[in-house]
């Protein structure tokens, strides 16, 4: 990237849009990154402490529902570029909650597409809408197999059904009003800053507090963890390399069943906090397994290693040593996510 940008990033105080502005206000000093989020509850400007007094980066408060703020914030910055993060992104909420997935989701996308088209009629070839999405609208695999680019869209859950809506109307404008977008679709992230309604943080806070670990079902369901740090490096080669019009998926050819990594975090946690081996194990509870929950995602992400020449870089069990290290050293920042509306949330989702 060489010319000077002003890159609109949406969900930048978020788990992997805090990542993704760390990288770029980093690595691009020339351009003005604009990280503008609602700060809903999975927001947080703890994540970006290191970078907020950079001279190249702003944050906006704002909600890409809101057709006004999108307007103001796209004049305002003179918005070139867009890299679209923000979402409500946890399935079990989707569960309980669908509606406010299809506004943030659907009618939140729609509306940052529309004042992308308003912004840059005429001239789209400078400017690109990159929409950043989850290998979760493919639907759910067997033993065998992995999602392509190509596999076709078949999301089970209200959380997937409002990102493949959204991936459809990115496609739909691109087809409509020549707007020049590109999608990528990645598997499940782990690493800091996460929110600990998902699995991994999840199993750290009740392990160093002595809760239950709940492992819905039997434990038998199989993810793809990718260490966020990579799928920010991913974003970027896309956003720099990627063919507008095209998709990439983004992997880490890394699939664990849930018990396995259920353990693993177990036995890790108990040797990082000296405490027997085998005593987080006896938290594990089998609960109540999640509605509709999808059996398998595994990625082929083979047309990005090929085409832009990305891959991950690192190592698993260096990533899970890292990120275990991360939450307990950072007992401020999960104290604080893990008070008040929190407390509220566990109780009602893990009722029995
Ligand atoms: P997250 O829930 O941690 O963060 C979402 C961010 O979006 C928060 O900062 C929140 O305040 C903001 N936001 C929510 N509604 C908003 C609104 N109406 N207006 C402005 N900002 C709003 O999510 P995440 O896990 O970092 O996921 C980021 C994106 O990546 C999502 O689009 C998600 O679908 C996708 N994704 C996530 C994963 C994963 O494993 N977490 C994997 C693949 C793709
Ligand atoms: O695949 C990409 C997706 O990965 C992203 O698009 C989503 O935003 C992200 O939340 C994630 O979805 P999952 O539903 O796979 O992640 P979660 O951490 O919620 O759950 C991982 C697995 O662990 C899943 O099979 C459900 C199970 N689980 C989860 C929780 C929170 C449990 O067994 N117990 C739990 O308490």
């Amino acid at each position: 990237m060489s010319n000077k940008k002003n890159i609109l990033i949406t969900g930048g105080a978020g788990f992997i849009g805090s990542h993704v502005v760390r990288l770029f206000v980093k690595n691009y000093p020339d351009s003005h990154i604009i990280n503008f989020d609602a700060l809903t509850y999975a927001g947080n400007l703890e994540n970006l402490r290191d970078v907020e007094n950079s001279s190249n980066y702003t944050f906006v408060k704002g909600d890409i529902t809101n057709t006004d703020e999108v307007a103001r914030v796209f004049q305002k910055y003179e918005i070139s570029d867009v890299i679209h993060l923000a979402a409500e992104s946890h399935v079990d909420r989707s569960i309980s909650d669908p509606s406010a997935f299809v506004n943030t989701n659907v009618n939140g996308t729609v509306n940052l597409l529309n004042a992308a088209v308003e912004r840059w009629k005429g001239r789209y070839a400078n400017h690109l809408f990159y929409h950043v999405s989850t290998d979760e609208v493919y639907g759910s695999l067997g033993d065998t197999g992995l999602f392509t680019e190509e596999t076709p869209y078949d999301p089970k859950s209200p959380y997937s059904a409002s990102k493949a809506s959204s991936d459809h109307f990115v496609r739909a404008y691109t087809n409509t009003y020549g707007l020049r977008t590109v999608i990528s679709n990645c598997s499940n992230n782990y690493g800091p800053n996460q929110f600990p309604e998902k699995l991994i943080p999840l199993l750290i806070h009740n392990i160093k507090t002595g809760k239950e670990l709940p492992v819905y079902g039997k434990g038998l369901n199989v993810r793809d963890w990718l260490y966020v740090v990579d799928h920010a490096r991913a974003i970027e080669v896309v956003f720099n390399e990627g063919k507008p019009g095209e998709t990439y998926n983004i992997g880490g050819h890394n699939e664990w069943k849930n018990i396995d990594i259920v353990e693993l975090v177990c036995d890790l946690t108990d040797e990082k906090l000296k405490r027997d081996t085998g005593s987080a194990r006896q938290l594990i509870t089998f609960v109540k397994d999640r509605a509709g929950h999808d059996m398998r995602y595994a990625i082929d992400a083979s047309k990005i290693e090929r085409e832009l020449g990305w891959k991950p870089s690192l190592q698993f069990e260096k990533g899970i040593a890292l990120t275990i290290d991360w939450y307990l050293k950072n007992e401020e920042w999960l104290n604080g996510v893990t008070s008040g509306d929190y407390r509220a949330y566990y109780d009602k989702q893990y009722a029995q």
